[in-house]
């Protein structure tokens, strides 16, 4: 059991604002089942909960969603985080911000915008989002967001239809002025998971995108901070999802469900509180869900007796759900699990169907 004085203190807290959206990117990774408007936490909620962060030891709040923008008292929740003394990120499709409203923001003290881009291939990112114009609107709002003077940074979801064009994509986000360029392939959760043989890329499109990254980090080397991983389904090791159970950040729903990740719901059995009901020190600390695969005690082999267990934690126990059955497994993308061979066959698995877009 990991004893309460020597809990780690969080680091992030993800803010899902709302799951509403009006893109419909077939790799979202928001449950299948969306939290209503009606339920929404209000901004007087959302700023206790900020403050209750920061004096855990919360340092960013990511304001996440769905898209941000699509709550209209978005300029008071930035307010309470800044009040809270985090550092703030908005993560937005850019669809529904305004170039008026952006400013009210960094006025609010919004301190760092990340924009999701689809391709760079203006028709392939519409359709891909599943709304046409979403890609002018992107790069215009990346412009203003270089006008304010905020550090910007472009996250391009990468999957089978747009892993060959990862040097114009990276060119394009040094062109709209960002800072930082997260190359993140698809994460099959919500409905990645449901979308997951038609977004599959090939062993060979990996393996070149991989090379391509390798290139652009030398020859943007000081212009441009490139993000990039092996994707899960095809790496040897998992990865360190969220830092660890319970260790490092909380993620809170629209509703103001606390998970360990965004993908916890997924694993039945699990008892969440929500911050109406308990503060977030509380939750932290007790709350079931938190508990439950913190420390290495709950873990099986292979992971008990792995070296690695303190670098990755066993992976992901979502996945090890979803794959396995079994949520304390090793989490199957390792090649040391018994049930790695599912992983191979998943990853093999690639039919070009439409997408199941993503409905609010
Ligand atoms: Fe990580 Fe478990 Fe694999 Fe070891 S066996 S590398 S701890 S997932
Ligand atoms: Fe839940 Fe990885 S997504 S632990």
């Amino acid at each position: 059991m990991v004893k309460l004085d020597t809990l780690p203190a969080p680091l992030g807290l993800l803010a899902e604002l709302t799951h509403r959206c009006p893109l419909g990117c077939p790799y979202c990774s928001n449950p299948l089942v969306l939290d209503k408007r009606d339920d929404e936490l209000d901004a007087n909620t959302w700023s206790r909960v900020f403050r209750e962060a920061s004096a855990l030891g919360v340092l960013q709040v990511h304001l996440s969603g769905g898209e941000p923008a699509a709550r209209r008292d978005l300029p008071e929740i930035v307010s309470g985080a800044r009040e809270a003394g985090l550092y703030s990120n908005l993560i937005t499709s850019a669809v529904g911000l305004t170039a008026q409203t952006l400013a009210v923001l960094a006025e609010a003290g919004l301190d760092h915008v990340q924009i999701s881009v689809q391709d760079s291939d203006e028709a392939s990112a519409d359709h891909i989002a599943g709304y046409k114009g979403a890609s002018v609107r992107k790069r215009a709002l990346a412009a203003e967001v270089v006008k304010l003077g905020l550090p910007l940074t472009i996250n391009m979801v990468v999957h089978r239809a747009n892993i060959g064009r990862i040097e114009p994509m990276v060119e394009m986000a040094l062109s709209l002025g960002a800072r930082r360029v997260e190359i993140a392939h698809v994460q099959y959760y919500g409905w990645a998971l449901k979308n997951r043989s038609a977004l599959m890329p090939t062993r060979e499109q990996v393996d070149e995108a991989v090379r391509q990254v390798e290139m652009l980090r030398a020859r943007h080397h000081g212009k441009i901070v490139i993000d990039a991983v092996v994707p899960d389904y095809f790496a040897r090791f998992p990865k360190p999802c969220v830092g660890g159970w319970g260790r490092r950040s909380l993620n809170v729903t629209p509703a103001g469900r606390v998970l360990p990740c965004h993908a916890a719901e997924v694993i039945p059995g699990l008892e969440f509180w929500n911050v109406r009901d308990h503060a977030l020190a509380e939750i932290w600390r007790a709350a079931p869900a938190f508990s439950a695969f913190r420390g290495f005690d709950w873990m099986e082999e292979p992971c008990r007796s792995c070296a690695r267990k303190e670098q990755d934690f066993g992976g992901c126990r979502c996945q090890a759900f979803l794959i396995t059955g079994n949520a304390r497994a090793a989490d199957p993308v390792c090649h040391l699990s018994p049930h790695h061979d599912r992983v191979e066959q998943l990853a093999a698995a690639r039919v070009d169907v439409a997408y199941s877009y993503r409905t609010a």
